[in-house]
């Protein structure tokens, strides 16, 4: 039970801290998909920006706006009554300390619990300003889907000495700037496991191996919604595209 007077950030940090690990963590981008991860136990679930890719058929996450993420997160909000809601501010839309906040406000009035930003020390700043404002708030470390294009690729991080270092450096200053939690995206077992060990906050991994405090994945490769990508690290535990696929059909040939 919270106290009524409790700050929504001190809420969502006890959340976070009782979860059992390793916490179990999946996209979702609308009310039915919500709700089957809601009721399945799901610990965490993100309303991430791959919905510009998995639902909108974008190329990567640079399309999607402040719009879309708040529609999205207004119908999985609808459907969420257990598990930890988060929801990404898109690319361009938290780029000073008064813009994050404002906007992160928004994913928070449309039912999130907190609010994700991507990227490491440039963003201490705005994390800060933002859980001043009672936002509670999620890092990402790693790689980084919004920059995909500056970067030419996904990339896997933390190879290099000076790459471990930074990461090492940007997840202490998250946690201390009071990131509730940090997904790790696409980082060596290596460093992933250092940073897990070494954060005050839980680390939800992807692509990071089996050390993290929490582990997420994209909804559409667990239940193999998204035929035409699977990323190398997914395992696909149904056949949902060729369910859907083999359902059609069969309607089509009752028909005749
Ligand atoms: O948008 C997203 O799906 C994400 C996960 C890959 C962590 O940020």
């Amino acid at each position: 039970m919270s106290h009524p007077s409790e700050s929504r950030t001190s809420q969502i940090a006890k959340r976070v801290a009782s979860l059992q690990r390793p916490f179990s963590s999946v996209t979702a981008y609308d009310y039915p998909m919500g709700r089957l991860a809601d009721e399945a136990g799901i610990d965490v679930i993100l309303v991430g920006d791959s919905v510009g890719m998995m639902v909108g058929g974008m190329q990567d996450t640079t399309g999607v706006t402040l719009d879309h993420m708040l529609y999205h997160t207004e119908i999985v909000g609808r459907a969420v009554k257990n598990a930890i809601l988060i929801a990404d501010l898109p690319i361009n839309t938290y780029r000073t300390p008064d813009e994050s906040v404002r906007n992160g406000k928004k994913l928070i009035e449309c039912g999130a619990h907190a609010v994700k930003i991507e990227g490491g020390l440039r963003q201490v700043e705005k994390v800060r300003a933002m859980v001043e404002n009672d936002i509670p708030m999620v890092g990402h470390l790693g790689m980084l889907p919004q920059r995909v294009r500056e970067e030419g690729g996904y990339k896997k991080k933390g190879k290099t000495d000076e790459e471990c270092r930074l990461l090492l450096e940007a997840a202490g200053a998250l946690a201390d700037a009071g990131v509730a939690m940090i997904v790790l995206e696409s980082i060596t077992t290596d460093i992933a496991t250092r940073i897990t060990e070494n954060i005050s906050v839980p680390t939800i991994g992807i692509g990071s191996g089996p050390n993290c405090s929490g582990q997420i994945r994209v909804l559409h490769d667990v239940i193999g919604a998204y035929p035409w990508f699977v990323p190398p690290f997914a395992k696909v535990y149904i056949n949902v595209a060729g369910q859907v696929s083999e359902a059609l059909q069969q309607f089509r040939k009752e028909l005749k």
